[in-house]
């Protein structure tokens, strides 16, 4: 029963802000436990002094109010929504639950439904946000920052904040939205008020690089271009740099499929013969004469052109040696050369490699200082067609090649190994080991040599869910920042 001193016909809560959650669950608790409805209930939001004070009941003594726990996160999720009802709808929700705990597990009610769309367009606009948001450079040297004007759907600067401290430590940001704006010095976060388009700058230098980024990974086989206007709406359009190249990428792509298509890896390679017959002359012995030059890394490389160690050496192109600084501080080894590395004869420039640059780049470790080298040399692939689809080396290839690598290792003297998957810590370690449970974790070696554990970076290319892609993302950029501490430490 309502306390009879309350007399209210309708209580009106106010909010501090479209985003104040912790206000609504503590009015919300407050008007349940003394039985008041929904229908008596009216919310509103309202800034600093135009906020009227909320006159709302106290918490009767003892008094206790029991809702799932789920409903409380799912709750706090589907505030961030533009739905100006949503303060009434989670009240309306929060008192069903009292009476009907199960209601959360009730697909087909009205309610329940609501509550999953409204879930899901944050998310989905928070996915946006993460993927579209482009900073523009203001000011030079002690007064450089980064500006970026963005429109979301809903109110989640708040909650996506964090996501770019994350991403971005090392700047200093600020996010402009018309609600709201978040404020990075490189040791705080604020949040603030909303702001205008006009208030961010609209050009800066980084838009013709990141004009060249997207030239290159767009992929014009790939394009279906209504799940990209899906993906990537025109709405976002006006505030990417990238944006201008679209419609004649997409009017070219055709064309580009067909030049992509045929630049695709065929089985052989067309010059595979040549380079082939170039390191291996007819007749020449197939014996390891043990007398290779292993005293310098260029005489090691020249040296392992030649290489007949495993019978991998038959249908690869050539072999991948290590390259960087025979003085690097550290070394990172992958798993085997892929296709596109087979035919360039350098390890790390096919797709892999491409994540695996951009992630070392925003942790900061400058890939022209450090050595990058393989555990085995030679690519393993079976025929598919016309493809030639990679396949894990065995045990004994990888014992075979250590050859090589006990070499490398030798000459460089790294501070530290940086095993990039399975394969690599295996050839490492000299013992297979759970690398997802081991990721992050530095074992050291009975000769002293310390070995950082993380994932292969083709491992986030296979992962389809972009939620999934980014966080393994995140993973692998946090990975590689404790590596560079780890290296100049
Ligand atoms: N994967 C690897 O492990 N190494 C390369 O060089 C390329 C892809």
């Amino acid at each position: 029963m309502r306390p009879a001193e309350l007399d209210l016909t309708r209580q009106t809560v106010w909010l501090d802000s479209e985003t104040d959650f912790a206000g609504w669950r503590d009015a919300a608790r407050r008007l349940a436990l003394n039985e008041i409805g929904p229908e008596d209930v009216s919310w509103q939001v309202a800034a600093g002094s135009d906020r009227p004070p909320n006159d709302l009941p106290d918490v009767p003594q003892g008094a206790q109010l029991a809702v799932p726990r789920e409903f409380i996160g799912r709750a706090e999720t589907a505030f961030c929504h533009s739905d100006p009802g949503r303060f009434a709808f989670l009240y309306r929700m929060l008192w069903r639950l009292r009476s009907e705990p199960k209601l959360l597990a009730i697909a087909s009610d009205v309610d329940t439904r609501r509550l999953e769309t409204m879930e899901n367009a944050v998310r989905r606009d928070s996915h946006k946000m993460h993927a579209f948001v482009r900073f523009r450079k203001i000011g030079d040297g002690d007064d450089e920052r980064y500006v970026a004007w963005f429109e979301p759907d809903h109110f989640i600067v708040e909650r996506n904040a964090n996501f770019f401290v994350r991403r971005f430590t090392g700047m200093r940001w600020t996010i402009l939205t018309p609600h709201a704006s978040a404020d990075w010095d490189g040791e705080r976060l604020a949040i603030g008020p909303g702001a205008a388009k006009g208030d961010a700058p609209d050009q800066d230098d980084t838009e013709a690089l990141w004009r060249t980024y997207f030239e290159n990974i767009f992929n014009p086989a790939r394009l279906k271009v209504k799940a990209m206007q899906k993906e990537m709406p025109k709405k976002y359009w006006r505030n990417l740099p990238e944006a201008s190249l679209i419609p004649d990428l997409i009017a070219g792509a055709d064309e580009a499929a067909i030049a992509m298509i045929a630049k695709m890896p065929t089985t052989p390679a067309p010059h595979h013969a040549k380079v082939q017959e170039r390191h291996w002359p007819k007749g020449q012995s197939t014996e390891v004469t043990g007398d290779e030059d292993a005293s310098t890394i260029s005489g090691l490389r020249e040296a392992a052109k030649g290489c007949r160690r495993c019978p991998l050496w038959r249908d690869a192109t050539q072999t991948v040696f290590g390259e960087g600084p025979d003085n690097a501080r550290v070394i990172f080894v992958g798993e085997q050369p892929g296709d596109q590395e087979d035919i360039a004869g350098k390890p790390f420039v096919g797709p892999a490699g491409k994540v695996f640059d951009a992630i070392l780049n925003e942790a900061d470790v400058d890939r022209e200082k450090v050595y990058v080298t393989n555990a085995v040399k030679h690519f393993k692939f079976e025929p598919r067609g016309k493809r030639r689809i990679h396949s894990k080396p065995n045990a004994g290839e990888v014992q075979a090649c250590r050859w090589w690598i006990d070499r490398e290792f030798a000459l460089v003297k790294p501070a530290l190994a940086v095993a990039l998957g399975a394969t690599a810590a295996l050839s490492l370690l000299g013992k297979a080991i759970p690398v997802t449970k081991m990721r992050g974790q530095v074992i050291e070696r009975e000769d002293g040599l310390r070995v950082f554990i993380t994932i292969h970076p083709s491992f986030i290319l296979r992962i389809h869910e972009p939620a999934d892609k980014e966080a393994e993302r995140e993973r692998f950029l946090r990975d590689m920042r404790e590596v560079k501490r780890l290296m100049v430490a």
